[in-house]
């Protein structure tokens, strides 16, 4: 197993501690972390939703930053989302498209109501549209832009499932856009991966092992 990741030395927040090794101050736990200093790094970005997710047991928290810093760092305005759940996810990409005045399209198989409801009391609305259904069924597809320069997926983690997703959105992630996956460390993802990258050598392929893994994937054309 890699060491879990968390900070480097000298990009902590400014709570005054030194991090250790592993980015864990001295006397903290991954609880602690969870509650304090992670919400502290989201909070420069948007201290709203570190309230929020504060409170929310999170296996993505890690990757949120990463999600916002690419999303306004490289002004990734046409955005679509496989898997929303609670909305966590959704919630930083709207944040980040709401500065750039960028869309956010969202697939999910459920409701996910809870979701829903967090987007309109953020007031972030008119940034997103929510499809529910299988995404890659003809219904879906049709409803998604035919230009995105990110694509996350984040949905079962299923080999086929992400095979498909990837016959199904890659054609319309535009040239230099950016594919990001989270759960990098499951089997089938890592499979479905390793073949897309091995049929297109060009692709640029990063990965963060820690937090079930984050991959960022960019969609380079051979000659660029
Ligand atoms: C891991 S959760 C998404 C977590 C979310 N990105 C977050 O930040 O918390 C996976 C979601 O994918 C949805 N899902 C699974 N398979 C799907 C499919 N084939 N099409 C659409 N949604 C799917 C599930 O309903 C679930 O809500």
């Amino acid at each position: 197993m890699p060491t879990p990741l968390r900070f480097k030395e000298g990009a902590a927040p400014k709570t005054g501690a030194t991090s250790l090794p592993d980015g864990l101050r001295e006397g903290e736990t991954r609880e602690s972390f969870e509650q304090t200093v992670w919400p502290a790094y989201l909070g420069r970005f948007s201290s709203r939703l570190a309230g929020l997710f504060s409170t929310w047991e999170l296996d993505i928290s890690d990757h949120l930053p990463t999600l916002a810093m690419l999303t306004v760092e490289h002004r990734l305005t046409r955005v679509v989302e496989l898997g929303v759940r609670r909305g966590a996810s959704t919630l930083v990409l709207l944040e980040s498209v709401a500065r750039l005045g960028g869309h956010v399209t969202s697939v999910d198989v459920d409701p996910c109501e809870d979701a829903r409801s967090h987007v309109e009391s953020a007031g972030l609305g008119r940034f997103w549209t929510f499809l529910q259904g299988e995404d890659t069924s003809p219904e879906v597809l049709g409803q998604t832009p035919q230009a995105i320069d990110h694509l996350l997926i984040d949905t079962c983690h299923l080999y086929e499932q992400t095979r498909r997703e990837f016959e199904a959105y890659l054609p319309k992630v535009r040239p230099n856009g950016f594919i990001t996956l989270h759960d990098t460390e499951m089997a089938g993802v890592v499979r479905a991966i390793s073949e897309l990258l091995e049929a297109n050598p060009s692709y640029r392929y990063y990965n963060y092992f820690n937090s079930h893994g984050f991959g960022i994937i960019r969609k380079v054309l051979p000659g660029s």
